[in-house]
């Protein structure tokens, strides 16, 4: 019997605005605001309002398609050069999550057989619609896939928030434990706190809670430690983009916790739907890797730790290359090294970005 419990969700289409889950606030205030223009999504996403590379696309997706219902045009051409000015602002806000330039291409593709502005302005709604709606079957599959590999009552490790909040629902790395709970089980998540800007302490401490999952917060330095002496089964962790030969780039301490995995012969799984694929590079040197301010590594929650003149650098994202990793999970299976081929014949049909 599936069991009712809470999963939060971060992005809503209500009418003619975005309700967006302000994750820069969270876990202590749970506080929704309305997005009216193209500038608030893109500002929602370089600040880290929304944020996980699905739900960046989705909300990138329905930030388009809202200012495009208030164009006012004479022709269909003019529509459309439009959507791609503001389709090009949205996709600069931030570098390394493809599933945003998926989205924001896809929106563009519904375009090309509508005969009217009007058509036009309802394809794009429809559009983001789906992108949603797919995302969060997509999830609730990949929850499934992760399922058949991870047993109820394990410990599994885990790092920064692919979890609901980061996609449509369910998430893609917290999916197995918010459907376990539905399902009435349970797993042990270790969560690493995730620095500079904490998403596994704020975000997925949170979620999981919400859910009733079994979570222990460690600071990302005693993952080694953690996995070595609490019987961690395995790791599992999301992606912002997997090359054609599976490396991948996410969180920063990913490509980290893929090394201590190995060392320890502890399983590492990727779970990430088919949109976080870009079959246009090759391998994870072709990925561009988002930097962000030095504030965010000066600063823990707005309290200056280290000299302010200190240098600093700050890359958001790694890339783990495919030889640490043990498996990944998406939504149309599960996919095991030689990932050229198995990507090659799985992912032949995706969007590319
Ligand atoms: O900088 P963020 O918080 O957007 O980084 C998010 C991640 O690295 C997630 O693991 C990834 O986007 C997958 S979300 C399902």
């Amino acid at each position: 019997m599936v069991q009712t419990i809470r999963i939060p969700i971060s992005v809503e289409w209500k009418e003619d605005h975005i309700k967006l889950l302000n994750q820069q606030n969270l876990p202590h205030h749970t506080d929704y605001i309305n997005l009216t223009t193209i500038e608030d999504v893109y500002d929602a996403i370089v600040t880290l309002k929304v944020r996980g590379a699905p739900a960046i696309g989705i909300a990138a997706a329905y930030g388009l398609a809202m200012s495009a219902q208030k164009y006012d045009f004479e022709t269909l051409e003019q529509f459309k050069l439009k959507v791609n000015t503001e389709k090009s602002y949205l996709a600069s806000s931030r570098p390394t999550a493809v599933n945003l330039f998926w989205a924001l291409n896809r929106l563009e593709k519904s375009l090309e057989n509508v005969r009217s502005i009007n058509e036009a302005k309802t394809t794009l709604l429809h559009e983001a619609f789906q992108i949603q709606a797919e995302d969060e079957e997509m999830c609730r599959q990949i929850g499934e896939n992760a399922l058949t590999l991870l047993h109820p009552g394990d410990s599994v490790m885990t790092i920064c928030n692919a979890g609901s909040i980061a996609t449509a629902k369910y998430g893609t790395a917290l999916a197995p434990f918010h459907l376990a709970r539905e399902k009435g089980k349970q797993f042990h998540v270790y969560v690493c706190e995730t620095r500079p800007v904490l998403q596994g302490a704020r975000l997925t401490a949170w979620e999981l809670q919400q859910s009733g999952v079994e979570t222990t917060l460690i600071t990302d330095n005693m993952a080694a430690h953690t996995m070595k002496t609490k019987g961690i089964k395995a790791v599992i962790v999301g992606a912002d983009r997997i090359a054609a030969n599976g490396d991948t780039a996410n969180k920063i301490g990913t490509f980290g916790l893929a090394l201590i995995a190995k060392a320890l012969n502890i399983p590492f799984y990727v779970a990430a739907p088919s949109t976080s694929f870009d079959l246009t590079i090759n391998t994870g040197d072709e990925i561009t890797i988002e930097e962000r301010s030095p504030m965010e590594v000066l600063q823990i929650v707005n309290t200056t730790i280290a000299p302010e003149n200190t240098n600093v650098y700050n890359p958001a994202f790694d890339v783990t290359p495919n030889h640490l990793i043990t498996a990944i999970i998406t939504e149309k299976g599960i996919l095991y090294p030689d990932y050229v081929e198995q990507i090659r014949e799985n992912m032949c049909d995706k969007y590319i970005s």
